[in-house]
C-alpha cells in the first residue's frame, strides 16, 4: 500500500513535464542526469522519487509560479549574485582558477544550450 502511494505521488509530478515543449522536456532530462546538471543532488525535482534527492536546497516543485524566466535564468546563471553566500554553482560564469582542469577553464559548467533547456523546463513546475 505505502509503495503504491509513493509510486502514484512520483507519477503524480511526472505530467509538469509531459505535454511540455521538447526543449523544456529535454531540460528535464539534462537537469536529472548525474553527467550534466546533477541538480537532485541538492533539490527534489518533480516527477522524481525525493528519497532519491537532496535536500541542500527548496524542492523546485512550483518554482515556475515563484519566479518568472528572468529570474530563473538569472538565478541558473550565477545564483551568488542573486543569493550571496548560497552553495549553488554559478553554472554560467566562465570557470576560473588554480584548481579548474586546463580543459575547462574558461568554460562555464553548463553550456548555454543545456541551460536554455533547464530554464524552458524550470518555467513548467508550476505545481507545488
Ligand atoms: C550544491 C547544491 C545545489 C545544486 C547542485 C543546485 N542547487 Fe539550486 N539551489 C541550492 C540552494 C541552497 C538554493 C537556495 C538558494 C538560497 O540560498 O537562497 C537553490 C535555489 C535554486 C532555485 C530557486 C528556488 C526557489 O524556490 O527560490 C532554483 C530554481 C534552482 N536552485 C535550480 C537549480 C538547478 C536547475 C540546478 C541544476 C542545474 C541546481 N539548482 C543545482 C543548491 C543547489
Amino acid at each position: 500500500m505505502a509503495a503504491a502511494v509513493i509510486s502514484s505521488t512520483a507519477a503524480a509530478g511526472a505530467p509538469d513535464a509531459q505535454g511540455a515543449s521538447p526543449l523544456a522536456q529535454q531540460g528535464a532530462r539534462w537537469a536529472a542526469d548525474p553527467a550534466v546538471g546533477d541538480c537532485g543532488i541538492c533539490h527534489h525535482l518533480p516527477g522524481h522519487d525525493p528519497r532519491d534527492q537532496g535536500t541542500v536546497g527548496p524542492s523546485l516543485a512550483g518554482v515556475g509560479l515563484r519566479l518568472d524566466e528572468d529570474a530563473l535564468r538569472a538565478l541558473l546563471t550565477d545564483a551568488r549574485a542573486l543569493r550571496p553566500g548560497t552553495v549553488m554553482p554559478a553554472y554560467g560564469r566562465p570557470a576560473t582558477g588554480p584548481r579548474v582542469p586546463p580543459a575547462l577553464q574558461g568554460k562555464p559548467l553548463l553550456p548555454a544550450n543545456v541551460r536554455d533547456a533547464i530554464v524552458a523546463w524550470l518555467t513548467t513546475l508550476r505545481h507545488g
